[in-house]
């Protein structure tokens, strides 16, 4: 096939972009999203400080902006992301114990419920491990205790129990301390039952990446029995970028769990990344790192 889309749909997979929603009536941002990726996610829009800017006031119109253009073009919406430590509105950060417990699982169940149907794999909690494998001491970790991530699966499958629900971290492509800290985590999961479908991967990368582990690492979790979706992937310009975004995509494509890719943006000059990190350019034009992936898709 022609599109990024529609080549990973050969083999029943997703390839999706992260999309702000006030660049959706620039119409080369909009022409080219509908035409090369059939997912989206909310880049921003779905995250606690902009679904719930004061308590119990939640506010979807970010969201439901991106989900009905996506729906509008047959496109599939991935949820980011139910809890962070990051992007929390400010009444969140100032709670304590049964409190911040209680108003993370309002939120999850709120949120959920309303995409319900809509999202087809949530990213129910993001970034919540350091890099030595340790769980990173956010306010969620110190208030809540090591239980706080099994509450937050068990409460996004009782809002939502279609929704795929992953856990999404950064700094986990290769087999090391981070990965594997999470890998204990999500084989304890799956061994007592707690409800954990997907590992997300963000797979934001430099284009010197050592990425010889990284399938290996992707088929380690998913022997686990749960799915894998790289979900923000962009890799910084240089001479490897293409041949990085190459051998993701071949990995992925390797591992029969692995079931879609999201790269974090459309165009360059929109990205997060001031290092020209996505597989179109600032024109839209289809970079070298665009060719490569649409080959190894
Ligand atoms: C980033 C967005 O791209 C920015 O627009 C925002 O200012 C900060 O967050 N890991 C994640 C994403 O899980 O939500 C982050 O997105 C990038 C890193």
């Amino acid at each position: 096939a022609t599109t990024l889309g529609a080549s990973a749909a050969e083999s029943g997979r997703y390839f999706g972009a992260a999309v702000a929603g006030n660049r959706l009536s620039e119409s080369g941002y909009a022409n080219t999203l509908a035409a090369e990726f059939n997912s989206v996610v909310a880049e921003n829009a779905m995250k606690w400080d902009a679904t719930e800017p004061n308590p119990g006031q939640f506010n979807y119109s970010g969201g439901d902006q991106i989900v009905n253009w996506a729906q509008a073009r047959g496109m599939k919406v991935r949820g980011h992301t139910l809890v962070w430590h990051a992007q929390q509105p400010g009444w969140v950060q100032g709670l304590t114990g049964q409190n911040l417990r209680n108003a993370m699982v309002n939120h999850i169940t709120n949120v959920a419920n309303h995409y319900e149907g809509d999202v087809f794999t949530w990213d129910v909690v993001n970034e919540a491990f350091e890099w030595d494998g340790s769980r990173r001491q956010s306010n969620l970790q110190q208030q809540l205790g090591n239980g706080w991530i099994e509450e937050a699966f068990r409460a996004a499958d009782a809002a939502d129990p279609n929704a795929k629900l992953c856990y999404n971290d950064y700094g986990t492509d290769a087999i090391n301390s981070k990965s594997t800290g999470i890998y204990n985590m999500v084989r304890d999961f799956k061994s007592r039952g707690v409800p954990i479908d997907c590992v997300g991967f963000q797979s934001h990368l430099a284009s010197n990446e050592n990425l010889s582990s990284y399938q290996a690492n992707l088929q380690r979790f998913a022997d686990l029995g749960v799915t894998v979706e790289i979900t923000e992937l962009d890799v910084g310009q240089g001479t490897g970028q293409a041949a990085t975004y190459e051998t993701v995509t071949k990995a992925c494509m390797a591992v029969a769990r692995c079931t879609g890719i999201t790269v974090w943006g459309v165009t360059d000059k929109y990205s997060w990344r001031t290092d020209n990190p996505l597989l179109f350019d600032g024109n839209y034009q289809k970079k070298q790192a665009y060719h490569s992936v649409l080959a190894a898709l």
